[in-house]
């Protein structure tokens, strides 16, 4: 066996074996199959597509290049969210220690920014001296402790999809529905959590662009699942547009924070709400509707901010230490309308052209930069009255760049569905 030969067989839309699959995967860990043969065959799997044998043997073999956390030490259910990935998408900040403000215990394994989508840990590390590599044990404690952690993946979970997504993120090749969700699975897997509630994202600024798309992806997610003897529930999000009004990822914190205390955007908190009850009943059997007040309850006590402060402290951040870039540039709109719609893909990477994500694998992080968005889909704006701020150092965008990813229209415009469907 060869990598050439694995390559050239998806090239040639041949379905490959679990031998072949763990071959070129545990190949690429231990560095014998090399950047450019793995991107080649990324490249392949994105065009010509994996069965769905191949994307659970792609999941197994995944799982199996490292070590599968061991959640037992945690007691009580331990309940784990993932997103497929959207721009402006803080959810995590927040329901992490909402949930855990309510007693059920989350032990979360983020990633980093992908393609033009944010990351959970890019948006934490903008926290000064915020921890996200915890070792196991400190990791179980907190959990056991505050209620609630979010790491970065450690190298020792899932090191094939460690090297495989930095890789993804940079070849054009992150949107194929077995590689997202041998990807997503084989992380959630090896996480340990029983119940697993994510959240896919779908719109033009999503990886899935269209609902049959993200149907399948959950469907396969699902079963996937349980094999393993998780329960996940998928539910169906929009990205059609940033999700509440801050991108990147100091600006994501602070509005994740005035979300946790009851003042955020009501697209993001009508999401935390959904997904927050779905975790919430699931981990302790109750009904969803008894959730959401729980959570709405924490919210507006203080308790949910609170269990956010615990988890910063805990893992050595300095919650009153976010700074914004001081450059802020108010970008005004050329007419009078509605905005219809927002090229959300490519707002997302003006942000990573500005430095708010990667556009290669080694690229340092601006973490004060960003977007704020004044006006959203259905708003109404005139002439000269401002859009967003751009929070930038470097002046190389274009306004029109900028203005371009804007539909406005004289016609009103109803403001977009934001939960299309709930998957279990
Ligand atoms: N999120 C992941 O963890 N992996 C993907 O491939 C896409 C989104």
């Amino acid at each position: 066996m060869n990598i050439i030969e694995i390559i050239e067989k998806k090239k040639n839309s041949k379905v490959l074996t679990y031998e072949e699959i763990e071959f070129a995967v545990m190949g690429f860990v231990k560095g014998e199959v090399k950047d450019y043969q793995m991107s080649s065959l990324l490249m392949a799997i994105v065009i010509n597509g994996m069965n769905e044998q191949e994307t659970i043997d792609l999941t197994d073999i995944m799982i199996k290049s490292g070590e599968v956390v061991d959640l037992s030490k945690i007691e009580g259910v331990v309940v784990d969210k993932h997103s497929t990935g959207g721009v402006g998408d803080k959810t995590s900040l927040i329901l992490i220690p909402l949930v855990a403000s309510l007693g059920v215990k989350v032990a979360k394994m983020s990633g980093r920014g992908l393609g033009h989508t944010g990351g959970t840990i890019d948006k934490l590390e903008s926290i000064e001296g915020f921890k996200v590599s915890l070792t196991d044990e400190e990791f179980i404690n907190q959990v056991n402790n505050v209620g609630c952690a979010i790491i970065s993946q450690t190298k020792n979970i899932v090191p094939a999809d460690k090297l495989m997504y930095s890789l993804r993120d940079v070849t054009g090749t992150v949107d194929s529905i077995p590689l997202i969700a041998s990807s997503i699975m084989s992380k959630k897997i090896a996480s340990g959590a029983s119940i697993i509630v994510i959240d896919v994202k779908v719109g033009n600024g999503a990886l899935m662009k269209n609902i049959d798309d993200a149907i399948k992806l959950s469907r396969l997610m699902i079963k996937i699942g349980k094999k393993y003897s998780r329960r996940v529930i998928c539910v169906l999000s929009n990205m059609e547009e940033p999700l509440g009004k801050n991108v990147g990822n100091g600006l994501e914190v602070v509005e994740a924070v005035d979300t946790l205390k009851g003042q955020g955007p009501s697209d993001l908190n009508n999401l935390v709400l959904t997904l927050g009850s779905i975790m919430v009943s699931s981990a302790l059997d109750i009904t969803e509707e008894e959730a959401k007040l729980k959570l709405l309850e924490n919210i507006k006590n203080g308790k949910a901010y609170n269990k956010f402060e615990e988890m910063v402290e805990a893992q050595g951040g300095n919650i009153n230490n976010i700074s914004l870039e001081k450059n802020v540039v108010s970008i005004k709109s050329s007419k009078d309308g509605f905005v219809k719609a927002i090229d959300t893909e490519s707002l997302g990477n003006i942000a990573r052209k500005i430095k708010a994500g990667r556009l290669n694998k080694d690229d340092i992080i601006d973490y004060g930069v960003g977007i704020k968005l004044n006006k959203k889909i259905g708003d109404y704006l005139f002439e000269n009255e401002e859009l967003l701020k751009l929070y930038c150092k470097n002046t190389d965008i274009s306004i029109n760049e900028i203005l371009s990813c804007f539909t406005i229209v004289p016609e009103k415009v109803m403001k977009p569905t934001l939960i299309y469907k709930i998957i279990k």
